[in-house]
C-alpha cells in the first residue's frame, strides 16, 4: 500500500496522505509529498496542489514507531518537506479534517493556503512530551495566528477546534460539505484570480507589546511549569518569531536538541509509549474477541463499589449496585449522590447530567436482580470467607458468558476463582481510591483466566477511562506489593531517626505527591496494620518494624480519626507535626536499642525508592508485570510518583543501575532488622552486570 496517492482533478493535483491509523508522517509519507511536488510541478497541465490525508485525520504528527526509535530521521525530513511546499511555483492548498496535530499541523503551516472542515481539532501537543514543535510550529503558528494564541496553544499542547481559528491567516476558508471538493474549487479560485502565494515565512508576528506580553508570559509558565522545562522553553522559541523568521527557525532547532535531552522529556516519552505498552498481552493477540459489555453489577456499595459504579455511570454503562443489608444500600447510593452534587457545585458537571448518571445507577438486595449483567465487579470486606459466600451466590445467578471480577487489593484470586465452576470466567479488577477519579486499573490474571476476559476488561479499562496495567497473582499485586517495602523503609527510618515529617518532606520535595505517612494517614492506618497482622503469620521471616502497629493501638487510624501520624483538626485534612507522636517515635528507638542518628533527606529517598526498584525488579523477574515500564505506569498513574521522573523502573535506569546495586550493598551492611532486604534482585544484579538497563 502506498503511503501517500497522487490524482488530477481537472487541473489541480491531489497529494492524500494515507497511512492509518492517522496519517502518521512516516519516511514513506514524507517522500511521498516530495515526489507528488515534484510531479505536479512538472506537469503543465497542472495549476495547483491540495493536500489532504485519507481517512481519520489529515494528520496525527510524526510516526511514533519512527520516533521511537530515536535514530536520526532519513531525508526528507519534515522540515525539508515543508520547504518544499512552500518553494512550490504553484500554490499549495492544506484541506484539513478531523486531526491536525504535531507535525501534521507543522506541514499544513508550510502551504500557501489552508482550508478545514469545521470540528477538526488543531494542535501542537509536543509540550506534553517535554519538546516543543520543532519543524517551524514556533515560527509560523505565531504569524498565523498572533503571538499570544500560538503561545497558548504551544505552551499548553491542547487542541483548538478550526471553528474557533476562522478567521486568522491559519484558515483561509472552513469548506462545507465534501472537503477536497471544497479545496479544489478553492484551488480553482485562487488560480483564476491570479492570488500570489501566501507564505506564512514572510508573515509579521501581530502584537503590540511582545516584549512585556514575553515576559508576563514567561512569569506565568516558570509558575505553573515547575520541573518541567519544556512550557518554558515553548515561550522562548515563540518569542522568537518576533525575529527574522531564519533566525528564530534556527533557535526552535537549538531549543528542541536541549529538551530532547533533558531527563523530564525522556520521562515523559517513556510513559507515552510505556502506556500504550502497557494494553499489550504477549499471548493475547490483539485481534482476540471480546464479550460485550452493555449491563454492570457490582456487589459492596462501600468505599470502593460506589467509585467504582460512578466509573461506569460516567462511561453510558447502566449499573446494579447489591448490598447485603437495605441500610449499607442506602448509604452507599446517597454517599455516591453527594459526590456528584459536589462535581456539580464544583461547576464541573451540569445539574441534568449528573442525574443522567445517577439515574444509570440501580440500588438492589437480590441477586437475582444482577443475572442479566455481562459483568459483575465484587468490593466487599476483605475477607477470603466474606468473598466465598459472594462468589457462591454470583456463580449461581450469572448468566454463562458473564464475567465475574474482584476487586480484592491483597487476596489470592486463584483461591477466589477455585469458589466457582467457570475459574476462566474469574479475574481481578483492581481500582484505586477514590475509584471514579483515579486513573490506574490493575487487571489481575488468574492461572485459569480466558484470554477474551483479558481482552474484554482491557477494552472496558479504556472505555471508563483508565488506564489498565496487567499483573499476575501475588500478594498485593505489583503496586500494593512494591509499597509495601517502601512503607518498610519509612517505617525503619523512623526506628533509627528520622521523624514522619522529615520523611514525608524529603520524599514530597523529591517529588512524591504525597509522602508516605501522610499517605496513610488519608487511606487508613488501620488497612495497612489488619495486612501487617496477616501477613505476621504468613510470612513469619519477614522482620517488621512494629512502630506502626503502636501508632494504631492508640486508635490513631489517620484523617478519619483526626489523628495518625499527624493530627487533624475538625473537617480539614491538613496534617500537622504531633509531637505526641515524635516522642513515640524516639521511645521506640529507645526501646528496641536503636541508636538515633541524623538521617539525610538524600538517604531518606535513596532507600524508600530503591526498595521499590528492587521489589520491581523481581516483580518483572517472576512475570508478575510483564514489563519493567508496566510498573512506571502503575506507580505515576496510581501512586503519585513523579511524571517527570518517568517511574521507579526508569529512574533507576537514569541513575545507573550499579549506581542503584552499590547503594542498596551499602544499606545492606548497616540495615536495621532484615538484612536479606537490601538482596539485589537477579534481574537488577545482571542487567548491571552486563551494562543493561531495564528498559533497554
Ligand atoms: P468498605 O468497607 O468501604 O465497603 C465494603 C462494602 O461491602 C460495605 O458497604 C459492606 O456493607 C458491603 N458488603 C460486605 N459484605 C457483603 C456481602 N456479603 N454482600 C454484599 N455487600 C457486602 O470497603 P472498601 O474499602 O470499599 O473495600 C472493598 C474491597 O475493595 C476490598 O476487597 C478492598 O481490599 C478492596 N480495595 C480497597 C481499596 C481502598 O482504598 N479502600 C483500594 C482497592 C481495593
Amino acid at each position: 500500500m502506498p503511503a501517500t496517492h497522487y490524482e488530477r482533478r481537472g487541473t489541480v493535483a491531489v497529494i492524500t496522505l494515507d497511512n492509518p491509523p492517522v496519517n502518521g508522517l512516516g519516511h514513506a509519507v514524507r517522500l511521498g509529498i516530495c515526489e507528488g511536488l515534484e510531479r505536479a510541478e512538472a506537469d503543465p497541465e497542472v495549476s495547483a496542489v491540495v493536500l489532504t490525508g485519507a481517512g481519520k485525520a489529515f494528520s496525527g504528527g510524526a510516526d511514533i514507531t519512527e520516533f521511537k526509535s530515536g535514530k536520526q530521521l532519513a531525508e526528507p525530513m519534515l522540515r525539508s518537506v515543508i520547504r518544499a511546499l512552500e518553494a512550490s511555483t504553484k500554490p499549495v492548498i492544506a484541506a484539513i479534517h478531523a486531526v491536525a496535530m504535531g507535525g501534521g499541523l507543522e506541514l499544513a503551516l508550510g502551504a500557501h493556503f489552508r482550508v478545514a472542515a469545521a470540528g477538526a481539532k488543531i494542535a501542537l501537543p509536543e509540550v506534553k512530551l517535554g519538546l516543543l514543535p520543532g519543524a517551524g510550529g514556533t515560527q509560523r503558528l505565531p504569524r498565523a495566528i498572533g503571538l499570544e494564541a500560538a503561545l497558548n496553544m504551544i505552551a499548553s499542547g491542547e487542541p483548538v477546534l478550526s471553528e474557533k481559528l476562522a478567521g486568522t491567516a491559519l484558515f483561509d476558508r472552513l469548506i462545507d460539505g465534501d472537503l477536497v471538493t471544497g479545496a479544489v474549487a478553492f484551488a480553482e479560485e485562487i488560480v483564476r484570480e491570479k492570488r500570489p502565494l501566501k507564505k506564512l515565512r514572510d508573515a509579521a508576528v501581530e502584537h503590540p507589546n511582545p516584549e512585556g506580553f514575553v515576559q508576563f508570559a514567561r512569569n506565568t509558565v516558570a509558575a505553573m511549569a515547575k520541573n518541567f522545562p519544556a512550557p518554558l522553553g515553548c515561550v522562548d522559541a515563540v518569542a522568537a518569531s518576533t525575529e527574522p523568521f531564519e533566525v528564530g527557525l534556527r533557535k526552535e532547532g537549538e531549543l528542541f536538541q536541549r529538551l530532547m535531552a533533558t531527563p523530564e522529556s525522556r520521562a515523559l516519552r517513556h510513559l507515552f509509549f510505556a502506556e500504550r505498552a502497557a494494553s499489550k498481552i504477549a499471548d493475547v493477540p490483539p485481534e482476540t474477541k471480546g464479550r460485550p459489555i452493555q449491563r454492570v453489577a457490582i456487589v459492596g456499595a462501600g468505599t470502593m463499589g460506589g467509585g467504582i459504579a460512578m466509573c461506569f455511570a460516567n462511561a453510558g454503562i447502566p449499573v446494579t449496585v447489591l448490598e447485603a443489608k437495605e441500610e449499607a444500600l442506602g448509604k452507599g447510593l446517597g454517599v455516591i449522590r453527594k459526590n456528584y452534587e459536589s462535581t456539580v457545585k464544583k461547576g464541573k458537571l451540569p445539574a441534568d447530567k449528573a442525574e443522567e448518571r445517577i439515574a444509570r445507577i440501580q440500588g438492589t438486595l437480590a441477586y437475582e436482580d444482577l443475572a442479566n449483567a455481562d459483568l459483575v465487579i465484587e468490593a466487599v470486606f476483605e475477607d477470603l470467607a466474606v468473598k466465598q459466600g459472594v462468589f457462591t451466590k454470583l456463580d449461581a445467578v450469572m448468566k454463562p458468558g458473564a464475567i465475574l471480577a474482584s476487586n480484592t487489593s491483597t487476596l489470592d484470586l486463584d483461591k477466589i476463582a477455585a469458589f466457582t465452576k467457570r475459574p476462566a470466567d474469574i479475574v481481578g479488577m483492581h481500582f484505586f481510591s477514590p475509584a471514579h477519579v483515579m486513573k490506574l486499573l490493575e487487571v489481575v490474571r488468574g492461572k485459569a483466566t480466558g484470554k477474551d476476559v483479558l481482552a474484554t476488561v482491557m477494552d472496558v479499562a479504556k472505555k471508563i477511562g483508565k488506564t489498565a496495567v496487567v499483573s499476575g497473582v501475588c500478594d498485593g499485586f505489583i503496586g500494593n506489593r512494591m509499597i509495601e517495602r517502601y512503607g518498610l523503609q519509612a517505617a525503619l527510618l523512623l526506628e533509627e531517626g528520622a521523624l514522619p515529617a522529615q520523611v514525608d518532606r524529603a520524599l514530597e520535595r523529591w517529588g512524591m505527591a504525597m509522602g508516605p505517612f501522610r499517605m496513610n494517614d488519608l487511606a487508613g492506618n488501620d488497612i495497612g496494620w489488619a495486612i501487617r497482622k496477616r501477613r505476621y503469620v504468613e510470612y513469619p521471616e519477614i522482620v517488621y518494624s512494629k512502630i506502626g502497629d503502636r501508632i494504631c493501638e492508640l486508635g490513631r487510624f489517620g484523617q478519619k480519626t483526626g489523628k495518625g501520624w499527624y493530627r487533624y483538626e475538625p473537617g480539614q485534612r491538613d496534617a500537622i507535626p504531633d509531637p505526641a507522636v515524635d516522642e513515640l517515635v524516639i521511645a521506640y528507638s529507645n526501646e528496641i536499642g536503636a541508636a538515633r542518628r541524623a538521617i539525610s533527606d538524600e538517604e531518606i529517598v535513596a532507600r524508600c525508592i530503591f526498595a521499590l526498584v528492587n521489589e520491581g525488579a523481581q516483580i518483572v523477574e517472576e512475570g508478575i508485570a510483564q514489563r519493567a515500564s508496566d510498573i512506571d505506569v502503575v506507580y505515576v498513574s496510581g501512586y503519585g510518583f513523579p511524571l517527570y521522573r518517568g517511574g521507579p523502573m526508569l529512574y533507576a535506569d537514569e541513575q545507573g543501575l550499579p549506581n542503584v546495586l552499590s547503594a542498596m550493598r551499602r544499606f545492606g551492611r548497616t540495615a536495621r532488622g532484615d538484612r536479606s532486604f537490601w538482596e539485589p534482585a537477579p534481574l537488577l544484579a545482571r542487567l548491571a552486570a552486563e551494562g543493561r538497563t531495564f528498559h533497554g
